[in-house]
């Protein structure tokens, strides 16, 4: 069983004995789980090269620690609890000890398609009971799992499959979203065209829309794992292999593969999971997020799994059939803990409050939030409305270069204020530093968020590019890993993250790079140059505002280009980097060297103009005014 802290004494009592030992801290975090052979020491570390490894010489396997650790004890509970797009449609639930037969079947099904340890398994799926069980299995088989949000395009989903050189793809027919349905396996067709290392595609049949089963390649779900052995013996994994890539976007160039390995991502999970949640055996935990992403990783499947859990999870959306969704399955899972993103909070606050209406929600214990930073009346909406002022509200800080939460308070544990992420976990040490690196010590400072101390849940690389790992995260501030946000710490020591300082935007809890959007943008055949920014956005936190040159106008015009250039962004990267605002501009605001000062453009997206700071160094000052005047938002 994992370690509980219980008390604000016990969390104040736990991080000083991180601080002072954080060696001693883990090894007895990690002594709850299950391990074949023990480390022989905690942590080899050092943030120049990077290197970081944890329990170095443990030999494991993470769904043993799952699974036979402990199908005597609670093998009969419930492990998987899914909810259906459609309501009409019959939940399921698993039991460890189905879940795990489920497991090895599939296991062996990867197995004989010649899938081994080391090798690469991408997955396009909908938020299916199978998408959790074809992780599970490739940890199981010593396999790297790369799932890829289904919500991404063929471009996007080949360019990830291709990085990580994956030869199995796992997709479904289609994928349910609310009255529609994503054609999930035409698009993988459309991608996997450009991705020769493909050798097998595994087909799950879920909306029984239409496709095209290729052949020598496809093979349906049903028909491979129909046979299989309901045992697949476990491969011995060092605690450093490793465990998936998942990739997300940086300020500059392509998505990056973020390397998660195994003993210290399960340390770390489970750790976090049962503190930050409180988790009790037998509540019922949900969260909201997609497994394509980070959160669900960690805590949809691993920190629950871990934890002998029941977890929940949501094939639909939280807007259909109506707003009032999630509440329906609160109330029909009788739901402790429900996690989610501030976007989703703010959608819902701004349809009503009719949907509340009847709704008993007085099963719910804890409420979590991830993502972005949260507004204050959204906090209080969540608070108020949906907790009915008795359920804490747990703030997660954190990344998917984190593996798990850093910042947070535990549930009803640490007290709570609105949009603060509170205090440190143990074992996770932040400074703030300014601009040239000092240290800003003690209270009331705002700063960069750093981590001066390696934590068991931190990625290790990026997947065939460890420079970039290093240049990314160790370089801007000498021995600490940089997070990329700003922070303030304020006088009673909580920590409040203000937002990304760099060029990295979070539209509705997705991270995208500004790069990224510009690049997809400038492959408009009329399009000279582009730069994008975010701007305020009640619901989605930050909007996508684009500023385009694009000097010959098309027959359709203006209104025309505009609409083009935000669907060539869809279909290039995918509907969630879809450009919300396109201005069109004679020209950018360049300094005489050529570089674009977005600083410039972010102010005047975010409608003030008052205070552009120097633009002296602009090679064309009147740029500005000119794209002030024509600009989209009120300046
Ligand atoms: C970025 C990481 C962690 C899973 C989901 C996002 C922002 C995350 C919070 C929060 C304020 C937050 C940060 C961070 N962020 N959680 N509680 N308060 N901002 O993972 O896609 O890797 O994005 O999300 O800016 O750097 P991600």
């Amino acid at each position: 069983m994992i370690n509980k802290i219980h008390t604000l004494g016990g969390y104040f009592h736990e991080y000083q004995k991180s601080y002072s030992n954080p060696e001693d801290f883990w090894e007895q975090q990690a002594e709850c789980l299950y391990w074949r052979k023990r480390w022989d020491k905690v942590i080899d570390w050092n943030f120049e090269e990077p290197r970081i490894n944890w329990f170095v010489g443990a030999k494991l396997n993470i769904t043993e620690s799952i699974f036979e650790k402990n199908l005597y004890t609670h093998g009969d509970n419930t492990a998987i609890i899914w909810e259906p797009n459609d309501a009409d449609e019959q939940a399921i639930s698993l039991t460890y000890r189905q879940l795990y037969v489920e497991v090895n079947k599939f296991a062996n099904a990867l197995k004989s398609l010649g899938v081994k340890k080391g090798d690469r398994v991408a997955l396009y799926m909908p938020m299916v009971p199978e998408l959790a069980i074809a992780l599970l299995a490739c940890a199981r088989i010593g396999a790297i799992h790369s799932v890829i949000f289904a919500g991404f395009s063929a471009q996007s989903l080949a360019d990830r499959i291709n990085d990580a050189g994956a030869k199995v793809v796992l997709v479904s027919d289609g994928g349910y979203r609310g009255s529609k349905i994503t054609p999930l396996k035409e698009i993988a067709d459309e991608a996997i065209e450009q991705c020769p290392v493909v050798e097998s595609v595994v087909v799950l049949k879920r909306t029984k829309c239409d496709i095209q089963m290729v052949g020598g390649r496809d093979i349906w779900w049903h028909d491979i794992i129909d046979g299989q052995d309901e045992y697949c013996p476990a491969e011995e994994m060092d605690a450093e292999d490793p465990l998936f890539i998942l990739y997300t976007s940086g300020s500059t160039g392509k998505p990056k593969g973020i390397l998660h390995t195994i003993g210290g991502y399960m340390v770390y999970t489970a750790y976090t999971f049962r503190n930050v949640f409180q988790y009790s055996r037998g509540d019922v935990y949900f969260c909201t997020a997609d497994i394509g992403w980070i959160t669900g990783h960690s805590y949809i499947v691993y920190g629950p799994l871990l934890n002998g859990a029941q977890t929940l999870m949501f094939e639909g959306i939280p807007t259909w059939p109506d707003a009032g969704r999630f509440w329906d399955i609160v109330d029909k899972h009788q739901v402790n803990q429900f996690y989610t993103a501030p976007t989703a909070i703010r959608s819902l606050l701004s349809l009503g409050n009719e949907y509340l209406a009847g709704k008993r929600l007085d099963s719910l214990k804890v409420l979590g939030t991830v993502g972005e930073p949260i507004n204050e009346d959204a906090w209080h909406w969540y608070h108020d409305h949906v907790g009915k002022n008795r359920c804490p509200i747990v703030d997660t800080w954190w990344q998917t270069e984190t593996g798990g939460v850093l910042i947070s308070p535990l549930a009803g544990i640490t007290p709570t204020k609105p949009s603060f992420a509170t205090l440190p976990l143990p074992g996770v040490f932040p400074v703030i530093v300014d601009n040239e690196g000092k240290e800003l010590k003690g209270n009331s400072v705002e700063g960069n968020l750093c981590i001066k101390f390696p934590w068991p849940g931190m990625a290790r690389t990026i997947w065939g590019d460890h420079d970039r790992f290093r240049d990314t995260y160790f370089t801007s501030f000498k021995n600490y890993y940089f997070t990329g946000d700003g922070v303030r710490r304020d006088e009673d020591g909580y920590y409040r993250i203000l937002g990304r300082v760099d060029d990295v935007i979070n539209v509705s809890g997705h991270r995208l790079g500004t790069a990224e959007i510009e690049n997809a943008i400038n492959e408009h055949p009329l399009v000279n140059e582009s730069a994008v920014v975010g701007y305020p956005h009640a619901i989605k936190g930050q909007g996508i505002y684009a500023f385009v040159v694009c000097p010959i106008l098309s027959t359709g015009g203006e209104e025309g280009i505009r609409k083009s250039i935000k669907e060539g962004v869809s279909k290039i990267i995918g509907p969630i980097a879809r450009p919300d605002l396109v201005q069109l501009v004679p020209g950018l605001p360049k300094t005489r060297s050529g570089k674009i000062m977005r600083r410039i453009l972010r102010k005047i997206a975010e409608g003030d103009a008052t205070n552009l700071g120097d633009i002296s160094t602009l090679l064309d000052e009147d740029i500005v005014g000119k794209i002030i005047d024509s600009a989209l938002v009120d300046v």
